[in-house]
């Protein structure tokens, strides 16, 4: 199956601009968002993005033309549905809200149509069985921002075909992307999980004493070629979130290992949360 039209639920961080993207790939393609609020606001941003771009030479008239044309920004998800092959979920990451949403979208979408999700850590199953076609419920999970990152990890759960698979991962492919897939539903898909095991390491070591922060930094930068080292990343996502996370899984597995580190837990006390607070590992007053 071939995916010519792509809806995209959600017009928030990730959904206006994984909806511009498939636009300027040449996708028809629909957004909606229950918030008009932020439905103006993708409007405004869609169209400064293909202004500055023709004016930056990136883009030519004709082209930034065509994509307004391939791009509309609807009020309901009656109106971005029709006659959609793909449907890509970028809303709250709760998973009852999806589970209705998705619900909502098999008495709505043709049925032919894929229903994807891009949620960060809810795997598709989870969903799936809220439909009557769980074949086409997978996840489909870009990166901020969704202009600039290229990756898109596809999960093929047991209950997901082979057809649904190879349709979105072609779309990705045509949508400038670089899609990974995984074979099976795991937490935290493959970056998430690279990430907190480094993170952890990152972490362990300066528990130990074996080093400062900084050199921490200094040693994934210039001996793994990290843009960013892993405690420079912890304060631009927030340390509040990495304690929380760390908290959720400990509650779910039990094992020790997952709890946040003695050093996350101080700074999660103190409220030096990182960037946003001004003040986590680096001091940003
Ligand atoms: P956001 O809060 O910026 O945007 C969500 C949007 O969905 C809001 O504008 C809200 O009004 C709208 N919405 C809520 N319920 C709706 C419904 N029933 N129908 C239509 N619109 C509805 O959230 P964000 O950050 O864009 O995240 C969306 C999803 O993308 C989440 O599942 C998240 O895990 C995932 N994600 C987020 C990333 C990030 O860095 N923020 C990265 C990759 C994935």
């Amino acid at each position: 199956m071939e995916i010519k039209k792509i809806t995209v639920i959600g017009a928030g961080n990730m959904g206006h601009q994984i909806a511009l993207c498939a636009a300027l790939s040449g996708f028809e393609v629909k957004c909606t968002d229950t918030n008009p609020d932020i439905l103006a606001k993708a409007i405004a941003f869609a169209n400064n993005y293909l202004n500055e771009r023709v004016t930056k030479g990136k883009l030519t008239e004709e082209e930034a033309n065509k994509t307004k044309q391939n791009l509309a920004f609807v009020p309901t998800i009656q109106e971005a549905v029709v006659e959609t092959d793909l449907v890509i979920e970028a809303i709250i990451e709760k998973l009852d809200v999806k589970r209705k949403l998705f619900a909502d979208l098999d008495a709505m979408c043709p049925a032919h149509t894929i229903l994807a999700t891009n949620s960060s850590y809810i795997v598709s199953s989870k969903i799936a069985d809220a439909t009557n076609r769980p074949d086409k419920v997978c996840n489909m999970h870009f990166f901020n921002p969704a202009l600039v990152m290229k990756l898109v990890e596809v999960v093929q759960g047991s209950h997901v075909s082979n057809e649904t698979v190879d349709a979105v991962m072609n779309a990705a492919k045509k949508m400038n992307k670089t899609p990974v897939l995984l074979h099976k539903e795991i937490y935290g898909f493959l970056v998430n999980r690279l990430l907190q095991a480094t993170r952890q390491e990152a972490l362990k070591l300066l528990d130990m004493g074996v080093a400062s922060f900084e050199d921490i930094d200094t040693a994934a930068k210039n001996g793994l070629g990290y843009p960013m080292g892993p405690f420079q990343l912890l304060d631009l996502t927030g340390i509040d979130l990495a304690y929380h996370v760390g908290m959720e899984k400990y509650k779910e597995s039990g094992d020790a290992a997952d709890r946040p580190s003695p050093t996350v837990v101080e700074k999660f006390t103190k409220g030096d949360f990182g960037k946003k607070a001004g003040k986590g590992f680096y001091d940003y007053e």
